[in-house]
């Protein structure tokens, strides 16, 4: 399965944090944003990534990230010109996904909870259709909402509807089969002059061939489209970071827990930053035997 990370939009929301700035290179706690949506494709086992984000911001990216290689994975990039919606990534997209499956995370959610991995990878080996991830919400007209029925089968989605049928937000992580291009080529923009993500997901349903998997409670999806919840997001981080004495979404441990680089490779990045703590880190992770049952 092939990786997609939308990193587009204008980010008007946050002006003028984001005037020179994009979204998703904003700090949360200790890392840029666009880490946190990185760490959850690398633990779906996914370790091809195109990165697509506007022509201002894209070389950003590059130099944050570069083509991958020091994380075991291959990272590219392409440009969307306009912020014309979510699904026009699959038109972008076209050629890198190919016959592929594909995962889309949208460059500004950060999703944490334990398991999320192993859940991933599951549902990565069994996609067909569309997978869709939901979680209840306590402001739904925010977002796309998915109406499921009392076996959790879904009925209806709606992109930010007035009069919500579910509390059930449908986060910016989806996975689906290689029609997914055919789909979103016949999807015709919006009011708001959009190829919407919901409309892409509607024809699956429409088809039958979309599900929806209930993150649950006790699992966290952060906001970061407000002042509040991005400091809100980076007090999470910290507070989980201090409290245990791990880091989440440290790309080089995901490497390293996720066999794309070994501990040899590990230990070499920590040492070219070990006068930081940061650098200590990879170096203490590379040198564990038992990391495996720690991070279980
Ligand atoms: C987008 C999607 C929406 C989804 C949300 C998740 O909205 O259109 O369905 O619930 O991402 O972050 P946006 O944040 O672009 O307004």
């Amino acid at each position: 399965m092939k990786g997609i990370i939308l990193a587009g939009g204008s980010g008007t929301r946050l002006y003028p944090l984001t005037n020179a700035v994009s979204k998703q290179m904003l700090p949360v706690y200790n890392k840029p944003l666009v880490y946190y949506p990185l760490s959850v494709l690398m633990l779906g086992g996914i370790r091809d990534v195109l990165i697509i984000s506007s022509p201002q911001h894209l070389d950003g990216f590059r130099q944050l990230l570069g083509d991958g290689s020091k994380l075991g994975i291959n990272i590219e990039y392409a440009v969307q010109p306009q912020p014309n919606g979510i699904a026009e990534a699959f038109l972008i997209g076209a050629d890198y996904i190919g016959d592929d499956s594909v995962a889309l995370i949208l460059g500004d959610n950060i999703f944490h909870g334990p398991g999320f991995g192993k859940l991933l990878q599951s549902e990565i080996a069994g996609t067909d259709g569309c997978v869709l991830f939901g979680y209840r919400v306590s402001d739904p007209h925010r977002y796309g909402i998915g109406e499921v029925d009392a076996a959790g089968r879904l009925l209806s989605l709606e992109e930010k509807p007035a009069r919500p049928k579910s509390n059930i937000a449908l986060t910016g992580l989806y996975l689906y089969d290689s029609d997914v291009v055919d789909v979103a080529k016949n999807v015709r923009p919006s009011a708001r002059g959009e190829l919407e993500i919901t409309d892409v997901n509607r024809e699956y349903l429409r088809q039958g061939r979309a599900r929806m998997v209930d993150l649950g409670r006790g699992f966290a999806w952060l906001d970061t489209g407000t002042y509040d919840s991005l400091l809100q997001a980076s007090q999470y981080v910290q507070v989980l970071e201090q409290r245990q004495g791990v880091r989440i979404a440290c790309l080089e441990e995901i490497s390293f827990r996720m066999g794309f680089i070994d501990a040899a490779a590990c230990h070499e990045l920590g040492h070219a930053l070990r006068k930081t703590a940061y650098g200590r880190y990879l170096m203490e992770i590379a040198a564990e035997t038992d990391w495996a049952e720690r991070t279980e």
